[in-house]
């Protein structure tokens, strides 16, 4: 589907720069790296064998592994970093704070600042402490201040190293796979039950977003939306329709509670006031785009079928598809919802375990952020999913998502392409035609337009 390796003018080089202080890094998560991550509800969901492998030692960050994986950041030029700490290992039991897990969390965020990259930590990515599962966990309104109580500990821990935070990630993927496809923990299929986890999590989130800015004054705070753009399978009225149910019931509930005060959701609105503005930047998660038609044998799924167009550059597991377009519409759509806010792509990356696809994964959502870019839209950093393969919640190790490949039986690291060409992105702030032709020559043409012929 790509035209032949671009020989016509192979002197003229070519580079798309970005802006100045541009941060470059990848994102990861607690339980995805750290390992032994035993008292939340993902590893007793994995117990019982609702995954597909269990998450083990992981990437063994808690053994200390993340002091090779920062230098490996650091070495491929990034200057900044994602994570995220777990609830579990800090708040052990309600009563119960853990000062030696805060300290590893310190530790980690020293390595980051003493290897020269910025941090930025996710107070919540997927997981909860078992104690708050067997309490219902966001089902109820009892776990805002639960939350805030935590929030507050770990913020004071470590605001002396971090000053950029996100409070949750991704609380739609959180609701919609949780309590309505049922492959996340607790595994239900409800969709009123879902609205209502998401309004807690978004009044959670802005309770969150005072408390710190209270905690640190100097602190930029948000949350990690995952956006999915998505376009009909076909021009039937059906198909049409899917496709808005999908779209607006992915994609609206936070940001329209974060811009209206008012929650917009396939069950109806719900006033949550206190969270309009509750943001210093949007963080963009950013995969894929849905193709969406109408599927009357998929009642569990509302009557929707999502995939991919006919003729995707998939992923080799088909998981994901390679739409650059739709990163650059993720981005009109930001700036339209929120004008002038700083944008900061919190996640964007694709399973390869061969690593073929993610080359050119990478640099055409890298043109495509820079397109972006220079229509002077504020997007301040860039996240990559993710540095080494971890552990891929309801897939397991089925999918690699590492710019660094990991056995995680032997915990050997292997470089892959991928991580060279984005070191050299990171290194030059820009991508190159000489980048795009070393690693990925078969979309030469659609990042460099070979243009009229000259005579
Ligand atoms: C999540 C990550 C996950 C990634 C790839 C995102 O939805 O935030 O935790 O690993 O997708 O599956």
């Amino acid at each position: 589907m790509f035209s032949v390796y671009h020989l016509a003018n192979p002197m003229i080089e070519a580079s798309y720069h970005f802006p100045r202080g541009f941060l470059w890094g990848a994102a990861t998560a607690s339980h995805q790296v750290e390992g032994n991550n035993a008292n939340n509800q993902w590893w007793r969901w994995e117990q019982e064998g609702r995954t597909d492998g269990a998450s083990g030692l992981a990437a063994d960050w808690w053994g200390g592994r993340w002091r090779e994986d920062f230098d490996r950041a650091a070495e491929a030029h990034m200057n900044a970093q994602r994570i995220s700490v777990e609830w579990s290992r800090i708040q052990p039991e309600p009563d119960k704070w853990d000062e030696d897990a805060l300290e590893k969390y310190r530790a980690m965020l020293r390595g980051l600042h003493e290897r020269g990259m910025t941090a930025m930590v996710t107070l919540h990515h997927f997981t909860d402490p078992l104690w708050l599962t067997e309490r219902g966990a966001w089902e109820t309104e009892a776990v805002i201040p639960l939350f805030e109580r935590f929030v507050r500990k770990t913020v004071d821990a470590l605001k002396e190293y971090c000053t950029l935070w996100c409070t949750i990630n991704e609380p739609n993927v959180y609701a919609l796979m949780g309590y309505v496809e049922g492959a996340f923990p607790p595994g239900r299929h409800d969709l009123r039950l879902a609205m209502r986890v998401q309004v807690t999590m978004l009044r959670a989130h802005a309770a969150a977003y005072r408390l710190i800015h209270e905690i640190q004054k100097e602190a930029r705070v948000g949350y990690a939306l995952h956006f999915r753009p998505a376009v009909a399978r076909s021009r039937s009225p059906l198909d049409a329709m899917a496709r808005r149910i999908r779209y607006n019931g992915v994609n609206l509930a936070f940001p329209s509670g974060i811009s209206a005060g008012v929650m917009r959701m396939p069950t109806g609105s719900v006033r949550v006031p206190e969270a309009k503005g509750t943001q210093d930047y949007l963080g963009l998660n950013y995969y894929s785009v849905d193709t969406v038609s109408f599927d009357i044998r998929a009642p569990r799924q509302l009557f929707m079928h999502s995939g991919y167009a006919d003729d995707a550059d998939l992923s080799p597991t088909k998981y994901l598809a390679n739409t650059p377009e739709g990163f650059f519409a993720s981005f009109k759509w930001a700036e339209r919802t929120y004008p002038g806010t700083p944008i900061i792509v919190t996640e964007n990356g694709i399973e390869a375990e061969d690593d073929v696809i993610r080359p050119r994964y990478i640099a055409q959502h890298v043109h495509q952020m820079w397109h972006a870019v220079n229509f002077n839209w504020p997007i301040k950093a860039y996240f990559h999913w993710t540095l080494v393969d971890n552990f891929e919640w309801e897939r397991g190790w089925t999918q690699r998502f590492g710019l660094w490949a990991l056995d995680p039986a032997t915990q050997k690291r292997t470089k892959r392409r991928s991580a060279d060409l984005y070191a050299e992105i990171c290194q030059e702030n820009g991508l190159s035609s000489e980048m795009v032709r070393k690693y990925c020559p078969e979309v030469f043409d659609a990042i460099f337009p070979p243009g009229p012929p000259v005579t």
